[in-house]
């Protein structure tokens, strides 16, 4: 079927107002929930959105590793291209798409590193071959081939042989600490079901918005 004539029709359960949690973070654990109950692959991949030293957006998928009250964390290079730009402008957003229960998340806000510790932490719960690629990989840096990342694998297998393995000082986590969080529920017709929370302070005001 052709990309213009492929539509399906939404038909899952409406969602009013009485139906959110007054808190979001709450919500999208209900959600997130949900989401790994029904099966979806990588529930906790949410695509991030940063801005480019002259304005231009940029986009990729991470893993969120953390979903609570002080923010979403993911964890990177702090020498990446993505990293580079939350330096420049220390703002992002993200969209977590679960489209097999025609649900997405969209949370917007202020970025944020993770502490040291935190980092230090995540670090140490990675599988060692991951500990070993943080360390080996210039994450977004021009390769001249493949087998000058394996080369560089094969260096700090060897550097770290027989020693657990520390969590390099460019790696680590950042927080995206929401301002706005949305919840879309698709409905038949595309006409669908929104929600967004604001921050207010110490508190979060809602509106339904129109699809
Ligand atoms: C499912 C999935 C999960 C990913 N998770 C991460 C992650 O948690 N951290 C990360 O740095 N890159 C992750 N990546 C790779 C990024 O999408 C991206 O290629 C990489 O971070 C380099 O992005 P940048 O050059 O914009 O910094 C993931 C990619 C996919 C498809």
């Amino acid at each position: 079927m052709s990309i213009r004539d492929r539509r399906i029709q939404y038909e899952t359960a409406g969602l009013d107002v009485g139906d959110l949690d007054r808190d979001p973070f709450a919500q999208f654990n209900l959600w997130y929930s949900q989401a790994e109950e029904a099966g979806i692959t990588e529930p906790h991949a949410m695509t991030l959105s940063t801005v480019d030293v002259n304005g231009a957006p940029d986009s990729r998928v991470v893993l969120a590793r953390a979903a609570d009250e002080r923010g979403f964390v993911f964890y990177t290079n702090y020498d990446s291209a993505k990293s580079a730009q939350l330096e420049e402008n220390p703002v992002a957003s993200a969209v977590f798409a679960w489209l097999d229960l025609h649900r997405q998340v969209r949370v917007r806000g202020n970025i944020m590193k993770v502490s040291a510790v935190e980092s230090d932490d995540y670090f140490a719960s990675r599988p060692r071959a991951s500990q070993i690629g943080a360390w080996a990989s210039p994450q977004s840096r021009v390769l001249a081939n493949r087998d000058e990342l394996e080369a560089l694998v094969a260096e700090m297998t060897a550097r770290f042989e027989g020693h657990d393995v520390p969590r390099p000082e460019n790696w680590g986590g950042w927080r995206l600490i929401p301002v706005s969080i949305e919840f879309w529920q698709g409905r038949p017709s595309r006409l669908h079901d929104r929600f967004r929370y604001e921050r207010d302070r110490d508190s979060w005001t809602m509106s339904r918005l129109a699809p």
